[in-house]
């Protein structure tokens, strides 16, 4: 990572300073994006800067930004680096003596760097990974992208000391989202997600794998998914905008379906793979 951007100022990490009064620091009072880079160019941008309005709106912020302002800073910072990358972008409401009530005329922390990224290794598409369920602790704003993850990080490191890459999370009897991705279940060649409210993350990807299904033909469905639904689903699988589509065929030690993952998979996978390399080559926006 050779610069990070820091409001206004393109600087090494280490020269780039917050206040210990920043509020993202005190209060966790701040919103962010991950957008991932294809090919040099920013997958699904539109997408990304229309979630981080609805986010700042939700935490009652200013996006500090144009479009064009963020896709200049993003650029930068892209051009120093080479791959598919993907860049962090975080505001927080800014620096101010602590109380918990919003300071008048504050000034946002504007905080971006871009980074390599890491796809997940081959042999967890192939062979597809483990997760394991868990209770649903986090809020009521899960649609709000907000920086304030503790929960999802007791959620991840839950499923990580089970020997699992991903908690499935459950908020009564029902299928919510993974703690950093969102989840499709298969059943009889229908895909099922949980449709998008104040309980999930709308997921980039996620709308992506629904738009792309309905574009050629195959059924899926925004429809709430009990957790029977997913343990008796013949695929499972998680989708994030750095994950992409990776198949789960363990749930809580039991297998899904045959515990391969499934043909579905390959199917939708080709697709966006496809749709992918379209927007590599500039013949999708
Ligand atoms: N997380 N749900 C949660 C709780 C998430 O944190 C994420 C992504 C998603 C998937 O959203 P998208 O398809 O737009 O990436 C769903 C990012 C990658 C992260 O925190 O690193």
């Amino acid at each position: 990572m050779q610069q990070v951007y820091l409001n206004g100022e393109f600087l090494p990490p280490d020269q780039a300073r917050v206040s210990v009064f920043d509020r993202g620091f005190i209060f966790g009072d701040g919103v962010y994006e991950v957008i991932p880079v294809f090919g040099g160019r920013l997958f699904r941008l539109p997408h990304h800067l229309s979630r981080l309005d609805a986010s700042l709106g939700a935490i009652r912020l200013r996006n500090p930004h144009t479009q064009q302002e963020w896709n200049d800073i993003f650029t930068r910072l892209l051009a120093a680096g080479s791959g598919d990358q993907s860049i962090y972008l975080q505001i927080t409401r800014g620096v101010a003596p602590r109380d918990h009530a919003f300071p008048p005329n504050i000034t946002p922390t504007v905080f971006a760097y871009a980074q390599p990224l890491k796809y997940s290794p081959p042999e967890q598409l192939a062979q597809g990974v483990t997760a394991v369920t868990a209770a649903d602790i986090r809020w009521q704003r899960c649609d709000i992208k907000a920086i304030a993850l503790l929960a999802n990080a007791l959620l991840r490191q839950e499923a990580i000391d089970q020997g699992a890459v991903e908690a499935i999370l459950v908020r009564d009897g029902l299928v919510t989202e993974g703690a950093a991705s969102n989840i499709f279940v298969v059943k009889n060649g229908r895909l099922v997600t949980p449709p998008k409210g104040p309980f999930i993350l709308p997921g980039i990807t996620r709308d992506l794998v629904v738009e792309i299904a309905r574009a050629r033909g195959i059924p899926c469905d925004e429809l709430p998914v009990k957790i029977e639904t997913l343990t008796s689903a013949d695929e499972v699988w998680l989708t994030s905008s750095t994950k992409e589509i990776l198949p789960i065929t363990r749930i809580d030690g039991r297998p899904v379906g045959n515990g391969k993952p499934g043909p579905m998979h390959a199917r939708t996978f080709a697709l966006y793979k496809e749709y992918k390399q379209a927007f590599i080559q500039g013949q999708v926006d």
